[in-house]
């Protein structure tokens, strides 16, 4: 029955098939995907090379195996134009000249329903410039997807719960902020038109899925309640945000709001009251793109948004009241939104890893053990503005290069520690001009580290760095702080839920720290957290539109959350 599943090579299921008993079908998968770790490079390639090229020879005369013909005709590879497959033979050719094996893609797609033509060239074109012991890797990356979803069919198995966390996400990229929307980029800022739509159509999906109430809040925030079975019982915080990075993926944040939706439908639909409410938060900012103020959202349910940030500007120079009042908020409420602890059991978030690792490690899930501190700053260094042609390079005051010298020292300096990161995502000399030395120089800097010690370390560095940068080269920097958030651990509790989850579901366990920051570490300040993580395709790429996850380990999210729920409710 499982002939088939890798292309003309049975040997990888039956060895799997000798660690019998599986749980799962995930569990069967994982260990298919370990038979070929451990084989020899040799016979991953010989896999590698047993498949066929895409829309290729053996699909023209018809000598594709028929799981491939399956496959390829799905994807519409046999409906081409002339240009698209003479564009693809192309491809193929200098993918073939370039790595020496046959380029494998799963044509099927993160939903399984198959990729468009225009996606498929896309990631062919993409693909060809990476290193060969990447490619090599993500070739059999695609071919475990494929087995996976051959494996699906084989056994009329369809991700339905995952399928519509997957749905709700692609539906609601939809919203853009103008000057993105018409690049197809997919871009969601605090409070824009696109905002507000996004908020007013989780809150109807909320409701579809039989939620009890659902408020938007002075915040804007979306959340939504689900009673428990008697009426005084706790709540389950859980949620995640729905604004996103300039031209971001679909998926972060956005999947932390759908799991538990999708959790919550099926109790819903099976009459089921737990003995603890859940109540999901779709929560309104995150990112801190529009305005300074970060996680202002989650801290207004801490009780500490800041009054003084109403007064922040965003780049239009509109206060962040006035956006409030213009979307119909009502800033003076936002003290209310403080929630109890004590009404709470504490808080979960499900999330996208946002890197590679699952993605490396062939893993669904990831068990978060603690979430890195971060600290920023918004920075502007002043020099002077001279001719580029008359000042000798030992006179100039160059704001720049001042900035220049301080980002690689961050660099080299992050490094130093193995595992803190230093980003200078913003960088802008204001006004420039070609044959001007640059006057001045504004830009951001991101500092995080697993705890806060390292951070706080690496944060008195940068600073002492870029006091001694200034003062030999003459130049001035002002440096404002605008985000500090702590590091925070996993309850352990919570931590083992969660594994609790993910082994029932058949999966390795793989606990990992986060590299980003979520609306989890603002809620560790009043109540104990947890976070799930799950795999990103694509390396794990994230902040960015390649930003991919599967409908399969979307499924698998939902499953883990329920059990989460079955465990926590057999507690009481
Ligand atoms: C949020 O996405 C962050 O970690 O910057
Ligand atoms: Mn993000
Ligand atoms: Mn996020």
């Amino acid at each position: 029955m499982l002939d088939g599943l890798y292309e003309n090579s049975p040997w990888i299921t039956q060895a799997a098939l000798r660690r019998r008993p599986f749980t799962s079908l995930a569990q069967l998968k994982h260990v298919m995907t370990q038979v070929l770790d451990t084989a020899t490079r040799e016979a991953q390639l010989a896999l590698i090379c047993a498949h066929p090229e895409l829309a290729g020879k053996a699909m023209l005369s018809q000598t594709l195996t028929a799981e491939s013909t399956h496959e390829q005709s799905r994807a519409g590879l046999r409906d081409c134009s002339p240009q698209e497959f003479a564009k693809i033979q192309q491809l193929n050719a200098d993918y073939n000249a370039r790595f020496g094996w046959p380029f494998i893609l799963a044509v099927r797609g993160p939903r399984g329903t198959g990729l468009s033509r225009q996606q498929i060239i896309a990631s062919f074109e993409r693909r060809l410039g990476e290193h060969p012991d990447f490619e090599f890797q993500e070739c059999l990356r695609n071919i475990h997807r494929i087995a996976e979803i051959r494996l699906n069919d084989k056994f009329g198995v369809e991700p339905t719960l995952g399928n519509r966390v997957w749905d709700w996400q692609e539906a609601l990229s939809v919203h853009s902020d103008n000057g993105f929307a018409e690049k197809n980029q997919l871009t969601v800022t605090y409070l824009t038109p696109a905002h507000r739509a996004c908020a007013a159509q989780i809150g109807q999906w909320m409701l579809d899925c039989g939620f009890d109430e659902v408020v938007h809040d002075a915040v804007g925030n979306v959340v939504a309640r689900y009673h428990a079975s008697s009426p005084d019982a706790k709540y389950l915080l859980t949620g995640s945000h729905f604004d996103t990075v300039r031209n971001g993926g679909k998926y972060d944040g956005r999947l932390g709001i759908f799991v538990p939706m999708a959790a919550v439908r099926e109790l819903q639909r099976a009459g089921r009251r737990l003995p603890f409410g859940i109540e999901l938060v779709a929560f309104s900012e995150e990112e801190g793109q529009r305005y300074q103020a970060t996680f202002l959202a989650s801290s207004a349910l801490l009780g500490a948004f800041r009054s003084e940030w109403l007064e922040q500007k965003d780049a239009d120079g509109i206060t962040l009241r006035e956006a409030m009042q213009q979307a119909g908020l009502c800033p003076n409420d936002i003290p209310k939104l403080r929630r109890e602890a004590a009404h709470y059991l504490g808080f979960v978030e499900v999330h996208i890893e946002q890197g590679p690792v699952l993605n490396e490690l062939n893993l669904p899930l990831g068990i978060v053990s603690s979430i890195n501190g971060s600290v920023r700053y918004l920075g502007e260094i002043s020099g002077m503005a001279s001719h580029a042609g008359t000042t000798p390079m030992d006179r100039r005051r160059d704001a720049a290069c001042a900035v220049a010298e301080l980002m690689l020292y961050c660099e080299q300096r992050a490094a130093q520690d193995g595992d803190s990161v230093a980003t200078v995502g913003l960088l802008e000399v204001p006004g420039g001009s070609i044959n001007v030395v640059p006057g001045q120089c504004r830009f951001s800097i991101d500092l995080r580290a697993p705890n806060d010690a390292q951070r706080d370390t690496l944060v008195r560095d940068v600073l002492a760095r870029q006091q001694a940068i200034c003062a030999r080269r003459g130049v001035h920097a002002s440096l404002q702080e605008t985000l500090r958030v702590a590091a925070a651990p996993s309850a352990s509790a919570w931590q083992t839920r969660w594994e609790r989850a993910v082994a029932a579901l058949g999966l390795p366990l793989h606990a990992m720290p986060s590299g980003a920051g979520h609306d989890a570490m603002k809620l560790h300040e009043i109540m104990p957290q947890a976070m799930l993580f799950v795999r990103g395709e694509n390396a794990g790429i994230s902040h960015n539109p390649l930003e991919s996850s599967t409908s399969d380990d979307m499924q698998l999210a939902v499953e883990a959350f329920g059990l989460l729920l079955e465990n926590l409710a057999s507690d009481f």
